[in-house]
């Protein structure tokens, strides 16, 4: 690229500012949600400090330049869903050269690729080919600091049941299962059906690797059980039949510490479902998404100082069991025995201006420009070396 090319040019005098992709869009079904968050950040993202780079995944996984436009990019009503085009959006293409040079090879229409250097990307994919490692460890191959959990904490954070594993060896609880294998539920389901009598109805069945509740079936009778496996199988292979909790729903903001300090927590937020509403028997799609006025989120969540503390110390922990870095929230059932199990994490939780977890570090005292800029300090700091 030609300095007059280049998306964004440094201020003559001072210091070269951190150059940050925001990368979004991508191959999951969650590509437009992800668009929405771009418009957030990019609106937001303190840019006296940084220089951005908007690139946009299409569908079939295309990484292209985008228009610095975040009104282009907002989920609005009476107009379909954003989708990133190559045709559409793409201003030119952008690839990662091999060899670990910290830079994009960035291609304008009818010239030859040119690279520009980077100092970090701000992923915010939701999902398969976003939060699951698979971009991370592409990133890593290219030399690329970026905001958020590495490989591994993607990938575990990403499976229900290796998280459970992870968490489980630290003494954190959650909630009893059975792993249904794609091979035992073929070969031997009854087998499967015996393993989950021991667990309490309703059962909830859900795949091991999916989000939005995706794939999730609460079943109250034995003769349903079946069915609600091979449902869920069709999302993921692997699934989990839980025994059903009643509880409340707790989440809790995690952000990664400076300088190798602790992982700062936010106040806990408590998810609340008006069946009144039209708010289904739990958190599913349906109510996340569609039915708004049938959910609220408040923060701080009303808890006692012994529940919010365990929720507080037991989500670090969490953090610190799956190798967390950056941003993860961790999802709790809280019993009303007190007893705070760990549902799921998410490493790419809801990051629009809107979502949970920037909400939660709102009232936690971190607005959302500044929580933009502590999450890309925290990926500066870090090696791209994978054996720091
Ligand atoms: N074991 C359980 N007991 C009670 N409710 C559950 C259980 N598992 C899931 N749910 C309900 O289903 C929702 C979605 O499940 P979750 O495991 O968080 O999947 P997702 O990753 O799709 O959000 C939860 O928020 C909760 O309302
Ligand atoms: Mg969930």
């Amino acid at each position: 690229m030609s300095d007059q090319q280049e998306p964004a040019s440094s201020p003559s005098s001072g210091p070269r500012r951190p150059r940050v992709v925001v990368l979004f869009g991508g191959r999951s079904g969650e590509h437009s949600v992800s668009c929405a968050t771009a418009a957030g950040v990019l609106s937001a993202i303190d840019r006296q400090r940084y220089e951005v780079v908007p690139v946009g995944i299409t569908r079939s996984g295309r990484w292209v330049l985008v228009d610095d436009d975040p009104a282009a990019l907002e989920l609005a009503e009476g107009r379909p869903p954003v989708e990133i085009t190559e045709e559409g959006t793409g201003r030119g293409t952008v690839t990662l050269p091999q060899g670990g040079r910290g830079c994009v090879l960035v291609a304008l229409p009818g010239q030859p690729p040119r690279e520009l250097a980077v100092d970090v990307v701000l992923p915010l994919l939701h999902g398969p080919y976003g939060e699951d490692g698979t971009v991370q460890g592409l990133l890593e191959m290219a030399g690329l600091r970026y905001v958020g959990c590495g490989v591994l904490a993607s990938a575990a954070g990403m499976d229900k049941q290796v998280t459970k594993v992870l968490l489980g060896a630290a003494g954190i609880p959650t909630v009893p299962h059975v792993v249904v294998s794609p091979r035992t539920w073929r070969r031997d389901p009854e087998l499967v059906l015996d393993a989950c009598e021991a667990l309490d109805y309703p059962l909830f069945v859900k795949p091991c690797r999916a989000g939005s509740s995706l794939g999730i079936t609460k079943v109250d009778r034995a003769q349903d059980l079946s069915a609600a496996i091979t449902a869920a199988s069709a999302v993921d292979p692997k699934v989990l039949v839980e025994s059903g909790v009643q509880a409340r729903e707790i989440e809790v903001a995690v952000l990664g510490g400076r300088d190798g300090q602790a992982p700062r927590v936010a106040e806990p937020g408590e998810v609340l479902m008006d069946p009144e509403q039209g708010a289904g028997d739990f958190y599913d799609y349906q109510t996340k998404y569609l039915a708004h006025d049938a959910v609220s989120m408040v923060c701080p969540a009303p808890l006692r100082s012994e529940e919010r503390e365990l929720l507080r110390d037991t989500a670090a922990r969490a953090f610190d069991a799956l190798g967390g870095e950056g941003l993860m929230r961790v999802d709790f059932f809280l019993t009303a025995q007190g007893q705070a199990l760990v549902n799921e994490v998410n490493t790419m939780p809801g990051f629009t201006p809107y979502s949970m977890y920037p909400y939660m570090w709102q009232v936690s005292g971190t607005d959302y420009t500044s929580l933009v800029s502590e999450l890309i300090e925290l990926a500066l700091e870090r090696s791209t070396d994978v054996n720091r």
